[in-house]
């Protein structure tokens, strides 16, 4: 078993060292009585802990929430109950699984990490057995990690996710912003402090309740808290203003019609992306980026028109360009009567505006469309909006762009 690394006769806490001692206890106390205990994927209570749950739990539950994630899970359990079995699925399998949930990133890591898992498993007999040997997986950062050792394997990990952050920032009067690394390494600190070695697991379970159900961001809960007669942010009436984190600088926009190119059976053309970049390896409409939208005027800034610019697919520029030779004119819905904004969708890094655009093809067109397609390696399907909505697993955003009122293809 691992030993925390921080030197603890240190004074390197604003709590005294029965303070710091009495946190875990008085956490895990609370988590037995108060605590999630039924959520699918925990192993608790389990002598034979399955970190192949953990870590698929973990990674779906990294920036979503656990109502959303609940039936996302048993769904993966259900068609890839090993890990194995996530690592030999088709791609496009596991991105149907994955679809709606968000940040496919994950998705693609998730894969990649279940191959690399098999080959560990290949070689050594078993999944990595310490935090270093996860944090090697794909998509596996230092608390992911933590919480894998801890919860999937009953070793020592410590967990340092938004939940505790909120927790520990309240209860230390830690206010130093939380996207700084000096900050980032305190908080480090202090949750291996707090982190019992016996108990890593229930602790880690323990805490992610804590953040997630009393001391939560908005409307922290501190009459029931066991830990809030010595919370510095209770202590202060200052709950609301831990963790401090600095203003972001607000998001840029990104500009793209989405078309909807039909043929004479009123299928759509879909275009699988490239693994790299926005939705990587997803089926998605072919996309035109665009300095502007008309319709209701959303205008870019010159220094964005550069980037977006340059993001037309391969794909996305054949077609564009057949389209431009062949004079053909896509049809916004913005153009006819109604007129409708453009979709909003918000990702990471960026606001998506996306217009969607209709364009009815003759055969002879359609034809000609694929012919030029395939000439190179890009993946293209035909299908009806509900057949591409329950084979393909795509993106949020595009279900919102078939549900335009005003396409007609759903
Ligand atoms: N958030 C992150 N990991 C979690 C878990 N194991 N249970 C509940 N919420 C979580």
């Amino acid at each position: 078993m691992t030993q925390p690394t921080v030197n603890l006769n240190t004074k390197l806490f604003n709590h005294t060292e029965t303070e710091l001692n009495d946190f875990a206890p008085r956490i895990l106390n609370w988590f037995d009585s108060h605590g999630r205990h039924d959520l699918p994927w925990q192993q608790h209570k389990t002598d034979t802990p399955n970190p192949y749950i953990v870590w698929l739990s973990e990674v779906m539950l990294q920036q979503t929430q656990v109502t959303t994630v609940i039936p996302y899970f048993q769904r993966f359990m259900s068609s890839f109950p090993s890990v194995q079995d996530l690592a030999n699925a088709d791609w496009d399998m596991v991105a149907e699984h994955w679809a709606g949930l968000g940040y496919y990133a994950r998705a693609r890591n998730l894969h990649k990490g279940a191959k690399q898992l098999v080959e560990i498993i290949n070689e050594t007999g078993d999944f990595p057995q310490t935090v270093e040997g996860w944090e090697a997986i794909s998509g596996v950062g230092q608390s992911t990690a933590g919480a894998i050792v801890a919860m999937g394997l009953h070793g020592y990990g410590v967990i340092c996710d938004g939940n505790v952050k909120r927790v520990i920032t309240r209860w230390a009067g830690i206010d130093g912003d939380i996207t700084k690394s000096a900050t980032n390494k305190q908080l480090w600190a202090l949750a291996e402090r707090l982190t019992p070695i016996e108990d890593s697991g229930h602790f880690a379970q323990a805490m992610m309740d804590m953040g997630a159900t009393l001391c939560t961001r908005r409307n922290p809960n501190c009459e029931a808290c066991p830990i809030s007669k010595d919370c510095v942010a209770h202590a202060q009436g200052r709950e609301m203003d831990y963790p401090f984190k600095a203003k972001k600088k607000p998001k840029p926009s990104k500009f793209s019609n989405a078309l909807v190119l039909l043929n004479s059976k009123n299928e759509i053309l879909w275009l699988q992306r490239p693994d790299s970049g926005i939705w990587g390896g997803l089926w998605v409409l072919p996309l035109q980026f665009e300095k502007k939208i008309l319709g209701k005027k959303v205008l870019s800034t010159s220094e964005e028109d550069s980037v977006f610019e340059s993001e037309n697919t391969l794909a996305e520029q054949i077609v564009d360009k057949w389209i431009n030779d062949n004079e053909l004119q896509a049809l916004s819905v913005n153009d006819g009567l109604l007129e409708s904004a453009p979709i909003k969708h918000t990702l990471t890094h960026f606001h998506w505006y996306l217009q969607p655009q209709k364009l009815v093809l003759e055969d002879q067109q359609s034809q000609q469309i694929t012919e030029l397609l395939k000439q190179t390696e890009i993946s293209l399907a035909w299908l009806s909006a509900n057949e591409a909505k329950q084979t393909l697993g795509l993106p949020k955003a595009m279900l919102k762009v078939l549900e335009t009122p005003e396409l007609c293809v759903i």
